[in-house]
């Protein structure tokens, strides 16, 4: 294979790209109109980085799309001109270098099923499956980071909160001997609380070791408000900290919501989120919860597809939110 450089694209470069592209590759491949036109147009945008490799004799023979480049886990679509020549394979190494040089932790990409082709490449280049994108396609994350530092826990928090109703609670960090408070959150949720908030095992044993070994969970950041009686009022946590798109998840007692705590809580993960130096974060929520999604479409989440059990997925820019 000849080696290939990337260039920025312009109108010129895409459109013999697109004219040397064959039939199937175009029917994949369509990440936006491709008149002389509209190719004028689209390399305009610099809301999308648009990356064309060249080869020696500077022929276009690979185009990659970073959309919304300056968000925190750009989309990447990808497409070579001659398969089985190593172009993709080459074009995505450059294109993962590109998103390392602007700081780009993670990268997602959306394949169809039946596009083995496209699902071995990124395979082979670290992209993992995350879910599935409206047209059931499937959503793939790639960790960008070389030989990642662990991410220390940051001290624990505890601090006075006040409910709107008045009533003061203390919000802090989960504790070894929280065991017993926990299981009786989860016990006074009914059923529907049950369905939508079912973070991990909920049995009294699996509660009793989750608090026991919250201190030295690298992986985990759990917290809890609590009223004067010691019951618990919240529980909010970030999971998968080790991992370029942590995740996080949230549950106010029945007795306490609306109040203002869930909207509370959400901001506090947020900022510690921040102060872990993360700039994005993904839950996952039920369909049909459209409580959660209301307080989180106006806390800064967008739907990204489902997860493979169904559910949401959502995705959060902190450095769009205050
Ligand atoms: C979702 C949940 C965490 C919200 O907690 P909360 O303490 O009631 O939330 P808040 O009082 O801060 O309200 C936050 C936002 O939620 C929405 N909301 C709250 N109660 C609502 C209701 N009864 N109907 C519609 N929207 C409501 C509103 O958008 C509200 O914002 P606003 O008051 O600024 O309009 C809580 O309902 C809950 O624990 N549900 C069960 C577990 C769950 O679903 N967890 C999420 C799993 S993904």
């Amino acid at each position: 294979m000849q080696e290939i450089t990337l260039k920025t694209a312009d109108a010129e470069l895409l459109g013999t790209f697109f004219k040397n592209l064959g039939a199937e590759a175009l029917a994949r491949f369509t990440p936006h109109s491709i008149s002389p036109a509209a190719l004028r147009e689209v390399c305009t945008d610099p809301s999308d980085a648009r990356l064309v490799a060249v080869d020696a004799d500077g022929v276009p023979v690979a185009y990659a799309v970073l959309r919304e480049i300056a968000r925190p886990v750009p989309e990447l679509l990808i497409a070579a001109a001659e398969p089985g020549c190593g172009y993709g394979t080459r074009m995505l190494e450059l294109v993962k270098a590109y998103a390392r040089e602007q700081n780009k932790t993670a990268l997602r990409a959306s394949v169809e099923p039946d596009n083995m082709r496209a699902h071995r490449l990124l395979g082979h280049h670290g992209f993992t499956q995350i879910g599935f994108t409206g047209g059931m396609n499937l959503l793939l994350l790639c960790d960008l980071r070389e030989n990642p530092t662990p991410r220390g826990k940051l001290p624990e928090v505890s601090r006075e909160y006040v409910l709107r109703t008045g009533n003061r609670c203390i919000f802090r960090s989960l504790c070894a001997d929280d065991g017993e408070r926990l299981d009786a959150f989860f016990r006074q949720l009914d059923k529907k609380g049950r369905a939508f908030f079912t973070p991990h095992d909920l049995t009294r044993p699996f509660l009793e070791t989750l608090c026991r070994d919250t201190a030295a969970d690298i992986n985990a950041d759990r917290f809890i408000v609590t009223d004067t009686d010691g019951r618990i009022a919240g529980y909010v946590f970030l999971s998968a900290l080790q991992s370029p798109l942590p995740s996080m998840g949230i549950g106010t007692a029945e007795w306490a919501r609306g109040e203002g705590l869930g909207r509370e809580m959400l901001r506090f993960i947020q900022n510690r989120a921040r102060a872990y130096g993360l700039h994005a974060m993904r839950l996952s929520t039920h369909l049909t919860n459209y409580t959660a999604q209301k307080l989180y479409k106006t806390s800064g989440f967008e739907v990204i597809g489902t997860t493979s059990f169904g559910e949401l997925l959502m995705l959060c820019d902190l450095g769009r939110v205050d």
